[in-house]
């Protein structure tokens, strides 16, 4: 898809669709409306006098061939009731304006806007019309399934002195669509071609295409360095780990900020196997893996003013001959020995040799981002991710971007309490505290192998997969975290 942006009058649009952009109201509203209203013979206003088009969330209405109008068709589209600076409206109703557009087959599409907050909205609006178009068709064989559909998105603005921000806005929303896409084709790929060395590979293609500098350690490497953890969940498996080290300096003789994701090509559980059902979703379990790659390659593209690193371990969690067993007992990196008490517990276990390798980097600040609890479903279902930190301001920074994406993430303590339930009597630690919360124990786990620099971690299990279809986020892989942690990249401040 061909993004651009450009000042025009409305009417002057040529594209196959004008799409304009109403708040809810109970008459019709504005000089423009006013205009297609006089120029559809009284249809606006007759529309909003029935209530068939008023401007709430989900409605639509099409207007054919309009005299003086350049567009094949005008399409109103409802924002829902206006409240200040709520750009995620824009971004719902443009993912719903994708959708439409792709129904109705049309090639090129143009999103009008006149109004302030220019870069913002403009941004909200080419971001949420790209995640809501988003469908995943690396699989299907027949031509039709493949077919790309629109070929051309425009962002018009009615005044040119506003044309800079909105250009601007919709420059960061192409690449922000455009990462949260590859993320979810990521998450998406199944676990017969999605593995660690697959995924691996995947991150030099990235690294090459947005410049970034990106190393590989194989299994011997990965022995040198003692990371015992992923050393032992990815034992079982023929297919041998990886450790990505992905590297971008947007700034000279600064401590770097370092990402971390869980990168479980497939979790069937190990030797702790896990239940058929719905087992095939365990191919997402490298979804954290993903999100901070695709964060690693927008930032490059952006050009984030920060030293970026992001590491991830890879795996396989596989049972077999040569599996860990549950009651092993392992050395880590940090050099803490750890009780396997459950298999399916891995992605503490790698992710604690990677927090712990991140020390060598002396970073300001850690983030790791892991589907790694089921608990958290109990917690905040579909909606959001549980997240925990060791530092105010890195969380109130995690919160505020967190609004300004609307990815929603709420704050889980991190009381001393929950320690007792992971000491194990024969090693420093065990990798399970059991079925009380979950998702802390979980997270009281890896803050052993953290040191005293800020550190945060999201638990996106759940979130990591949408289970009927949003405004913009279609049903599957939502590529959750991805808008969260670029905003909080982009507008990084030493904490
Ligand atoms: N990858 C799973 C967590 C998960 C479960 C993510 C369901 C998405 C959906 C993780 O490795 C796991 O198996 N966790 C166990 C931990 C337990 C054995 C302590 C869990 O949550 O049941
Ligand atoms: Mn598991
Ligand atoms: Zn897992």
């Amino acid at each position: 898809m061909k993004i651009s942006c450009y000042a025009s009058s409305f009417l002057d649009i040529a594209e196959d669709a004008a799409v304009l952009f109403c708040h809810k109201s109970k008459r019709m509203e504005g000089e423009l409306l006013e205009k297609i209203d006089i120029l559809s013979g009284g249809a606006v206003r007759e529309m909003f006098a029935s209530g068939e088009f008023d401007g709430s969330a989900g409605a639509e209405a099409v207007l054919y061939r309009l005299p003086e109008t350049a567009a094949g068709r005008v399409i109103l589209v409802g924002l829902g009731d206006k409240k200040d600076n709520d750009f995620d409206l824009f971004r719902q109703a443009a993912g719903r304006t994708a959708k439409t557009a792709f129904g109705q087959k049309l090639k090129s599409v143009a999103l009008y806007y006149d109004g302030p907050a220019t870069g913002s909205v403009a941004q909200a609006m080419v971001e949420g019309f790209l995640l809501g178009g988003y469908r995943y068709t690396a699989y299907k064989t027949e031509a039709e399934a493949r077919k790309g559909g629109i070929e051309s998105l425009t962002m018009v603005v009615a005044n040119r002195a506003r044309l800079e921000q909105a250009k601007v806005g919709t420059h960061r929303a192409e690449v922000i669509g455009w990462a949260v896409n590859q993320c979810r084709d990521l998450a998406g790929m199944p676990g017969n071609d999605l593995y660690p060395e697959t995924f691996a590979k995947e991150a030099k293609r990235l690294a090459t295409e947005s410049r970034f500098t990106c190393t590989v350690l194989g299994p011997e490497e990965i022995a040198r360095e003692k990371m015992g953890g992923l050393m032992a969940v990815g034992q079982g498996s023929e297919r041998k780990p990886r450790f990505v080290i992905a590297q971008y300096k947007g700034q000279a003789n600064a401590k770097p900020v370092i990402l971390v994701g869980k990168g479980i090509t497939f979790d069937y559980g190990g030797i702790s196997i896990k239940p058929a059902q719905d087992m095939g979703e365990m191919k997402g379990d490298m979804t954290g893996a993903a999100v901070v790659l695709a964060v690693m390659a927008a930032a490059a593209k952006l050009k984030a003013k920060v030293n970026l690193i992001a590491l991830i371990p890879l795996a396989e969690n596989m049972p077999s001959g040569h599996a860990s067993r549950p009651g092993d007992v392992i050395t880590s990196r940090s050099g803490q020995t750890i009780e396997i008490i459950s298999t399916d517990a891995e992605g503490r276990l790698i992710l604690a040799d990677a927090l712990d390798y991140a020390d060598k980097f002396k970073p300001q600040a850690v983030v790791d981002i892991a589907t790694l609890t089921g608990a958290s479903l109990y917690i905040l279902g579909y909606a959001g991710a549980p997240f925990v930190g060791t530092n105010k301001t890195l969380n109130d920074r995690l919160r505020t971007s967190s609004e300004a994406t609307a990815e929603k993430l709420w704050q889980l303590p991190l009381w001393p309490e929950y320690a007792d339930q992971i000491k194990s009597p024969i090693a420093d630690i065990k990798n399970s505290g059991g079925r009380p919360a979950g998702t802390i124990t979980a997270a009281t786990f890896l803050r052993k192998f953290t040191k005293d620099w800020p550190w945060a971690h999201i638990d996106i299990a759940y979130c990591d997969q949408e289970p009927s279809g949003k405004p913009y986020v279609p049903k599957g892989p939502t590529g959750f975290g991805v808008r969260l942690l670029l905003d909080l990249i982009m507008n990084w401040k030493k904490v």
